[in-house]
């Protein structure tokens, strides 16, 4: 017997009822992004490695240890054997597809968001996957455009908190932070680097290796016995300049005056190498170890490292599997049912079932069609699961015209003449 195939490991398939949330939990953010004058970008699931390692950079764990690549063979004398990638995020691309697209060119800022599958090489586990999906957006244009603007930054983290408000996620944290200009990177890494020396010997294999090409990952580190050593390194905003720190205020105040609750983390710099001043996640206690929502900040710079132009920009991406997961565990999330299943008595009375489930269907309503060879018991137990209410449709009341509706909560019954059905049972 051959083997049954199964989804790879850290990847899964999503069912329903739970891809009726997921296409809800779209639909809000769509609303939310339009709202904010947000349009939708599309990017290529795939792209030239470089454009990864050059973005997001070689030293982050994304890029070292957790990319999808292969060579693509040339296929014909036109073209080049090259080396692609799954897309781990999804900011590179939108950067790359502005620069491609001349997007800075109208002098506008670009507010772009996407939705759609991710690609990192992680160790599985809940609410991390290989294949997971992200709900992001991006705000970039020329400094012109007001960019660089420290209301961008507020204005985003404002709509996320609506965006978390209205899909019903209660109980975020929003922890802010800044990672300065590359300049006030450079500077704490040499203080980061010197606060290290007489102590990285008793840190991870990871730390001591970061410590000399990237001390600012060692702030990363997950390694337990590695905490109580980070905790006492040097803070970041030690080492921010007049006009990062006058940055970091205005995004506060602004936050302050539209009452978004934050709190200050120093050591959230985040794993990708793009950032630049404001960074920022969104964790939730209900999630367990990977507990951030969603995260993103600011990349002034990352445009020219992708050999753009200078376009500043901010933007976020949210794990949609763990917004998922949260709802999940929160509420009764999945416990929408249709608004009526339609019962046929007998076989005969399919054709007209079909009928009528067609007029209420049309009318709006959400309509399960039943099966008319079904006992009648039978045919309450499947409208019990399914449904609100069940319609009975007998020859009588293909006749008379007068239909009976039971309601499963209330376990009322009721005659409803046809002519009042899509009515009656949308209330
Ligand atoms: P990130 O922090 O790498 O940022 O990912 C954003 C979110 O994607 C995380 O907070 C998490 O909710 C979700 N996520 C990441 N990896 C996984 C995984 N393996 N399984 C499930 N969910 C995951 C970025 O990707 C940046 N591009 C965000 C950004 C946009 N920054 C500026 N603009």
């Amino acid at each position: 017997m051959s083997q049954t195939l199964k989804a790879v490991r850290g990847t899964r398939d999503l069912l329903p009822p739970e891809t009726a949330l997921w296409n809800r939990i779209e639909a809000t953010a769509r609303s939310v992004f339009a709202r904010y004058n947000f349009g939708e970008i599309r990017t290529p699931v795939f792209e030239d490695t470089s454009l990864f390692a050059r973005g997001v950079g070689e030293e982050t764990d994304i890029v070292s240890k957790e990319m999808y690549t292969w060579e693509d063979r040339a296929r014909a004398q036109s073209e080049k054997t090259q080396t692609l990638t799954l897309r781990p995020e999804n900011t590179a691309g939108v950067v790359r597809a502005y620069i491609e697209h001349g997007l800075g060119e109208s002098g506008q800022l670009q507010k772009l968001y996407y939705i759609g599958p991710q690609f990192r090489r992680e160790r599985p586990q809940k609410g991390r996957y290989r294949q997971f999906s992200q709900i992001g957006a991006e705000v970039i244009g020329p400094p012109s455009a007001g960019s660089e603007s420290p209301l961008r930054d507020a204005e985003v983290l404002e709509m996320l908190a609506t965006l978390l408000d209205e899909l019903g996620i209660t109980g975020w944290t929003l922890h802010l932070n800044s990672v300065g200009s590359a300049a006030d990177r450079a500077r704490y890494n040499d203080t980061l680097r010197a606060a290290l020396a007489p102590v990285v010997g008793q840190m991870c294999v990871d730390c001591q290796r970061r410590a000399e090409t990237n001390p600012l990952r060692v702030l990363d580190c997950k390694v337990p016995a590695d905490q109580p050593i980070i905790d006492t390194l040097p803070v970041i905003a030690d080492s921010l300049d007049e006009a990062s720190k006058a940055h970091f205020a205005a995004v506060t105040a602004a936050l302050d005056a539209a009452s978004v609750p934050y709190t200050r983390n120093h050591r959230l710099v985040r794993g990708l190498d793009y950032y630049t001043r404001t960074t920022f996640e969104f964790t939730h206690g209900g999630l367990g170890a990977q507990n951030a929502l969603l995260g993103g900040g600011r990349y002034d710079g990352l445009s020219e490292m992708i050999g753009g132009p200078k376009a500043p920009g901010i933007g976020f991406a949210m794990g949609e599997d763990r917004l998922v997961l949260t709802l999940l565990a929160q509420e009764t999330a999945l416990a929408q049912k249709a608004d009526a299943f339609i019962a046929p008595l007998g076989e005969e009375m399919n054709a007209a079932a079909l009928n009528l489930a067609r007029e209420l269907r049309h009318q709006g309503l959400w309509v399960e069609l039943g099966e008319g060879s079904f006992r009648l018991k039978k045919s309450f137990e499947a409208a019990d699961k399914t449904a609100r209410q069940i319609v009975i449709l007998g020859e009588d009341e293909l006749k008379s015209g007068i239909l009976t509706v039971k309601n499963f909560s209330t376990g009322i019954q009721t005659k409803v003449p046809r002519a009042e059905l899509a009515v009656f049972l949308s209330n």
